[in-house]
């Protein structure tokens, strides 16, 4: 198409054509003397350097700077300091989701002929990668109740794993070790030590402070918290987040700016979500465990924790919970699900809704049913995120589909 004439003229003093200044025209301004007050949206994949030894440099990582998102982009830079500053490590490195996060933590310290050491009831796909795509590449996981530390010893010694696996607070049955203890032990063998934080959030717990190598999240969670965000999150010491920069540069599993930018949005109200999520969970959990169509309730707040005390930075214990609907099966579990008017029937967590989701036929899906069943996952429990809603309208509306659901008539005890 030939240009059209026009009198607009580039930098150069040049004639620009019509497509030409539809393209070039208003990019590449100077870099502004002012400051946003709220980190803008860098969605450029590029980024250009006024001249080209300025751009080897940050090629060459000699100065700071940004040159192709999938390296670093500040947008993402920006929501990782967050990060790093909440979990207190040196640094942290975003990805496109929870899982991507949970992967690179386990190659950053993973090889070909190395173990892990892993409790058994971690998030599903989570299971799934050490049981399944892991040992393709010569790596083995051995199993182990991590509130048992005398078998975490034996294990320890026997595997001499390079890598201990665990969730702060474990999904679905919300239990909650001695990480603090686990840790200690697996740095005596020179094993490193990942945890998945995404339950906690660095509001109840912050695991580095207590040695932990890799703070996991799944951002998508507690993080973004609003339930319009997939992403994932490492918190660790900068030469560790330096090493998982260089695997995400090849893998390519980054978190894309926009994510990013609701990320560091979300992050910003998470104390005050959390804290509303854990007075109104702590009220739930109390009105389940009351209730006869409930055989067992899960919910940290509600045990005293031993050891595992120690590790929470207030007393606050979340806003997740599960619970067995008293002898339900699929149908009864469905039957709830569909009773339910406010608490939305979806598969996430830690989002300002309340939602609730049946491990059986999601979560833990790819666990096999005679393991979900070793580990405690019965097919009728329930896992409950509780949103900030008000609480009588929760514990209403989990009534009604108890109602609705239960085998058996409510009949309320003391
Ligand atoms: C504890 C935990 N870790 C990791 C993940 C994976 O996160 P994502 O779905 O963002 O990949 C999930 C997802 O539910 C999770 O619950």
């Amino acid at each position: 198409m030939p240009a059209s004439k026009s009198s607009a003229t580039g930098a150069d003093g040049a004639e620009r054509g019509f497509s030409t200044r539809a393209v070039h025209a208003g990019e590449r301004a100077p870099r502004p003397d002012f400051t946003p007050t709220a980190t803008p949206i860098y969605s450029a994949t590029a980024f250009v350097y006024d001249d080209t030894d300025t751009l080897d440099a940050v090629f060459g990582n000699e100065r700071p700077g940004y040159v192709y998102t999938r390296y670093a982009n500040p947008t993402t830079t920006a929501v990782e300091a967050a990060i790093a500053s909440l979990e207190g490590t040196e640094d942290a490195v975003a990805f496109a989701s929870g899982m991507a996060a949970v992967h690179a933590a386990m190659l950053l310290d993973a090889r070909a002929g190395d173990r892990i050491v892993a409790a058994p009831d971690v998030y599903g796909a989570t299971y799934a990668i050490l049981t399944r795509l892991l040992p393709t590449l010569g790596i083995e996981t051995v199993f182990v109740d991590l509130l048992d530390l005398d078998a975490v010893g034996v294990a320890l010694k026997a595997s001499r794993p390079a890598l201990v696996y665990a969730e702060t607070i474990s999904n679905p049955l919300l239990r909650v070790a001695d990480l603090g203890a686990v840790t200690a032990l697996a740095h005596r063998y020179g094993s490193r030590v990942a945890v998945d934080n995404t339950f906690a959030t660095p509001w109840l717990v912050t695991p580095a402070a207590f040695g932990v190598d890799s703070v996991i999240h799944s951002t998508t969670k507690y993080l973004g918290g609003h339930g319009d965000v997939t992403g994932g999150a490492i918190a660790t010491t900068a030469a560790r987040a330096a090493e998982l920069r260089e695997i995400n540069k090849l893998i390519g599993s980054v978190a894309g700016p926009f994510e990013s930018w609701l990320t560091l949005r979300g992050l910003k109200t998470l104390p005050l979500r959390l804290k509303q999520q854990s007075d109104s969970a702590r009220e739930v959990a109390a009105w389940l465990a009351g209730d006869t169509r409930v055989s067992r309730v899960n919910y940290p707040g509600l045990a005293h924790l031993g050891g595992a005390e120690a590790m929470f930075n207030r007393p606050e214990r979340g806003g997740m919970i599960s619970f067995d609907i008293r002898d339900a099966g699929r149908d009864d579990v469905f039957r709830f699900f569909e009773a339910l008017h406010l608490v939305v029937p979806a598969t996430t967590l830690g989002d300002v809704y309340s939602l609730v989701l049946y491990p059986a036929i999601s979560s833990h899906r790819a666990v096999p049913p005679e393991e979900r069943a070793r580990i405690g996952i019965s097919d009728g429990l329930v896992r409950l995120s509780v949103g900030i809603e008000d609480v009588a309208d929760i514990i209403a509306d989990l009534d009604g589909a108890l109602t609705a659901a239960s085998k058996h008539a409510l009949s309320v005890t003391a």
